[in-house]
């Protein structure tokens, strides 16, 4: 099968098609014949070697943390799902045409592949921040970097939770906001006015998912550090504030919400772009630029 792979740390063109076996299923997984994979910038940390000191690879290594596909292979001990079925998930190096997901859902029968591909990832990331920091009907969230691939799962479930949410953004995607039910604001100075004018009842809990040095600011506006977590600021703790990187226990609560919300029509996935399988390289060279709204998603039509 084809996989991307790369055999050095760098910039998105070491990135390659190359011919490898196909993974089988352990225990516990299952392997998809993949359709659509989402496109994260932590594909982009990994390759360009930013994280190389704490989450070293061993080369060749892959790319890709979610896809959606047709199952055509179950590991040992899995039930509930069956050859033929089509989910979407979690896993390693899923930017494939075959790949092993840990943690999957059923996609409903309204979701195109290239939505389901680009789903697993912020969803199982905006529930566990949203959890992280214990937001409750009728509360209020500031959230930073809220237009990106996780800022639009957590509105989108904070909304459904009864929770008002402050998403930042630069004034071109304010519209993007809105519709998705946020109430937009700029990033940069003076954000604690902008944010204190538009909050009535004040702030209740903040996530900084943009990783942009805003924790400081976030506490004082929310006035409680242990109510600030960041998904992509390793000084929060620095702060008082939290960090999340790991993984849910449960990762398929996450993806099991963000199926029956799209399958009700209560959530939707905005898709910038979605690039064809020999177009991976341009897919992480514009997600690494940082300002993506939605996901960008790769499409495998070959398998
Ligand atoms: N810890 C974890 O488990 C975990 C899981 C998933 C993701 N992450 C991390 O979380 C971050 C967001 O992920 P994502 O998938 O949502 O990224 P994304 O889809 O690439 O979106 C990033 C968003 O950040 C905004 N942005 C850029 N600079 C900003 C700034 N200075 N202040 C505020 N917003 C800014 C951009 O909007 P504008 O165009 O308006 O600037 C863009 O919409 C990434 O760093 C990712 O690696 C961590």
């Amino acid at each position: 099968m084809k996989a991307v792979k790369y055999s050095e740390y760098g910039g998105a063109d070491v990135l390659e098609s190359v011919e490898v076996p196909k993974p089988h299923p352990g225990p516990g997984q299952v392997r998809i014949a993949v359709r659509a994979v989402g496109v994260n910038p932590i594909d982009t940390k990994q390759f360009s070697g930013q994280f190389r000191d704490f989450m070293p690879v061993d080369f060749p290594a892959g790319v890709g943390k979610e896809a959606a596909g047709i199952i055509d292979e179950v590991g040992k001990g899995v039930s509930g799902v069956s050859i033929g079925d089509a989910v979407f998930g979690l896993g390693a190096d899923t930017l494939a045409e075959y790949a092993i997901l840990d943690s999957w859902t059923p996609m409903s029968d309204n979701m195109p592949f290239e939505v389901a591909g680009g789903l697993a990832v912020a969803a199982e990331t905006a529930l566990r921040s949203l959890e992280g920091v214990g937001v409750k009907n009728l509360e209020t969230l500031l959230v930073s970097g809220a237009a990106g691939g996780v800022g639009s799962l957590v509105i989108q479930l904070a909304l459904h939770r009864g929770v008002t949410v402050i998403g930042t953004a630069t004034e071109p995607k304010h519209d993007y906001l809105r519709d998705l039910g946020a109430i937009p604001t700029t990033y940069g100075e003076g954000l604690t006015e902008r944010v204190k004018a538009l909050a009535n009842n004040g702030v209740d809990a903040a996530l900084d998912l943009a990783g942009a040095g805003d924790i400081p600011e976030f506490i004082e506006i929310v006035g409680k550090p242990s109510r600030v977590l960041s998904i992509s600021d390793f000084s929060a703790p620095e702060f008082g504030a939290q960090i999340s990187t790991q993984p849910m226990d449960n990762p398929e609560r996450a993806l099991a919400e963000a199926a029956r919300l799209y399958s009700d029509g209560e959530l939707k996935l905005h898709l910038q772009e979605v690039f064809p399988f020999d177009k991976a390289r341009d897919a992480f060279t514009l997600s690494s630029k940082g300002h993506v709204t939605g996901k960008l998603v790769i499409s495998i039509k070959s398998a």
